[in-house]
């Protein structure tokens, strides 16, 4: 398949006009977000969403998320919008946040793999609008990875996985947040964190209270049926064993420095000077918002540089450190070392 390259840097580029006329008609197209970019098609197109798993290579027991750019779609999507997803939206729609509710029939059984919940969620990126606006239909999109490897967060990631099995890629800026959206449970009078993201835990208890955090952010428990599939699979992953390593600066340096191992590190600018092996900074340990934007490009930068191990200094779990930790524990395959 030729993959056309489409230039949507602004919401009035030409890209844009195109790139919704095709998901119109049925085509799968890869999307700027402000979390990653996302490879979208009409939810309301079995056949083109199930053109969607097959370009990811994804597992079709995992769910897609429904992007919409105005509350006025939200009545087809879902039969009941809880008091709590109405303050949500109110706090941080458009924005980083992903709420499953629960699903309306007229949706395609494919896009919630089954489920009787649907994740629903309004971007606030300006072309991502434009785009869904300009389609007339809301776009169910997938992370526009292939399944398993680090997350989009430029155009040019997009095109290394994509190009040749989708119809279309709009070429844009950077994503500003980095990692994926925070997805909370609201069905069934649940409030339940099942993937951390650019919007925290705080903010979202300091709008509706407290709410739970599923046991599967910070853990690689695998039950039979986890409430949100796509926390059970091998995620994020370079070619390169990963290995996540917690500890402060000193204790991280010694640690690589003594390694015997061909080994990159992936690290804080704030670690760079003590390091004696090759390293990719991902951004600043004091800034958490910088390591999010930085991880995804990092993970794929590894595994150009061919080392038998990438040793990655772990951040806190405060605010959107939080996000970032669980992508890395996912791309280490839970191997944790604590120093
Ligand atoms: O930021 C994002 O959310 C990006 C951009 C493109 O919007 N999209 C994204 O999609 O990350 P994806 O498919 O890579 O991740 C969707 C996540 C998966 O973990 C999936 O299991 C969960 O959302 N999910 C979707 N529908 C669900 C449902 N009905 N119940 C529970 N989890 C659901
Ligand atoms: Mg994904």
């Amino acid at each position: 398949m030729k993959t056309l390259h489409l230039s949507g840097y602004t919401p009035d580029d030409i890209g844009v006009v195109v790139a919704a006329r095709l998901l119109h008609d049925g085509a799968i197209v890869a999307i700027p977000t402000e979390t990653v970019y996302g490879l979208a098609a009409n939810a309301f197109d079995g056949k083109a969403i199930k053109a969607v798993f097959e370009a990811k290579g994804r597992p079709q027991d995992n769910p897609l998320i429904v992007h919409i750019s105005s509350m006025d779609y939200l009545s087809e999507l879902v039969t009941e919008v809880p008091d709590d997803a109405v303050k949500l939206a109110e706090a941080f729609w458009p924005g980083p946040l992903t709420m499953v509710l629960p699903k309306s029939d007229l949706l395609p059984d494919i896009v919630s793999a089954g489920l009787e919940t649907v994740a629903v969620r309004m971007p606030s990126n300006e072309v991502a609008r434009a785009v869904i606006e300009q389609s007339g239909c809301p776009l169910a999109a997938p992370s526009a990875n292939l399944s398993g490897s680090p997350s989009p967060t430029t155009a040019e990631h997009v095109v290394e996985d994509l190009d040749g099995r989708v119809d279309a890629i709009l070429m844009s800026e950077p994503c500003e947040v980095g990692v994926e959206s925070t997805v909370i449970l609201l069905a069934n009078g649940q409030k339940r964190l099942l993937r951390p993201g650019g919007i925290t835990l705080e903010m979202l208890e300091s709008v509706i209270g407290h709410v739970d955090l599923d046991k599967a952010v910070l853990s690689d428990e695998v039950t039979a049926k986890v409430s949100s599939p796509g926390m059970k699979y091998k995620h994020y992953s370079p070619k390169t064993n990963v290995v996540l390593v917690c500890g402060d600066t000193d204790k991280f340096a010694d640690f690589v420095n003594s390694s015997e191992q061909d080994t990159v590190a992936v690290c804080f600018s704030e670690d760079a000077d003590k390091l004696s092996c090759e390293k990719i900074i991902y951004g600043i340990a004091s800034d958490e918002l910088t390591l999010a934007h930085g991880i995804f490009d990092a993970l794929r930068s590894v595994d150009k540089l061919n080392k038998c191990v990438a040793y990655v200094h772990a951040p806190s779990k405060q605010g959107v450190g939080l996000a970032v930790y669980n992508r890395l524990l996912r791309a280490a395959a839970f191997d944790v070392i604590q120093l």
